[in-house]
């Protein structure tokens, strides 16, 4: 059974929105852990456009389960994750211009940066994962630079309808296989909701599912507990 990992970065937009304090992704830890949530998984992006630095530091102090920290690979960030040593780092590509993390991590044409990356997280003693597409060439990169896990990106998958979409479940599958043929832990994530997370969760071995924007979007009717609380339903 997948543990669940629910992003919380949607909670900090509405409250960046008028640069107040709420909705504070504090309290919103607090109702995804009552919900069931496995991990609280925050995004400290360069531009801050949600999450910010006190967030991650107060979230450190405050939840009680997994905290996954994503970052890109960059002094600032990097530097903010060592200090505050969340259990688990993934590390992700950025790009100011997009809306969210629009692909996987580059691992073959930034293998020194990536692995620089990872050594400093790993001197800090946090786990590290890597967000990726599922590309056979980029898995046996990463799995090169000694990281415990992978996360695929299931934007593809959750973006396609019809036959479209069973062939990139088909790409999952393939490289679901090869990370765990690698000795690596299988995460996924992106675009994952409670129409389309079943055949994500059933694939052999997923360990950690991050899901953020559908649940955030599904509490602002039936609060974020229940939110939370659905989806793990979901991930059985
Ligand atoms: N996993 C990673 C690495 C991400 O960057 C994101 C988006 O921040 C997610 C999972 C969650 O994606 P979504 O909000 O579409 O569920």
């Amino acid at each position: 059974m997948p543990e669940l990992g629910v992003n919380i970065d949607h909670v900090a937009t509405v409250r960046e929105a008028r640069r107040g304090r709420e909705p504070d992704p504090i309290w919103a830890a607090v109702a995804a852990e009552l919900g069931g949530a496995d991990a609280i998984t925050v995004h400290l992006r360069e531009d801050r456009r949600h999450i910010q630095e006190r967030d991650v530091r107060v979230l450190r102090e405050t939840v009680n389960v997994k905290l996954n920290l994503e970052l890109a690979c960059e002094p600032g960030v990097l530097a903010i994750a060592c200090e505050v040593r969340p259990q688990q780092a993934t590390l992700v590509p950025e790009k100011r211009e997009e809306v969210t993390t629009e692909g996987g991590l580059a691992v073959l044409v930034q293998r020194d940066k990536v692995q620089a990356a990872v050594d400093q997280l790993h001197a800090a003693g946090i786990s590290v994962s890597l967000f990726l597409d599922p590309d056979a060439e980029q898995i046996d990169a990463a799995a090169e630079l000694g990281v415990a896990a992978v996360e695929l990106h299931t934007g593809q998958y959750a973006n396609a309808s019809g036959a479209a979409r069973a062939a990139c479940l088909e790409t999952l599958h393939k490289a679901s296989a090869q990370i765990r043929q690698c000795g690596l832990t299988l995460h996924a994530g992106h675009g994952l909701s409670y129409q389309n997370v079943g055949p994500v969760a059933a694939i052999d071995g997923m360990h950690e599912l991050n899901i953020g924007h559908s649940i955030v979007s599904r509490a602002m009717f039936v609060g974020l507990e229940a939110a939370v609380r659905e989806m793990k339903r979901l991930v059985l």
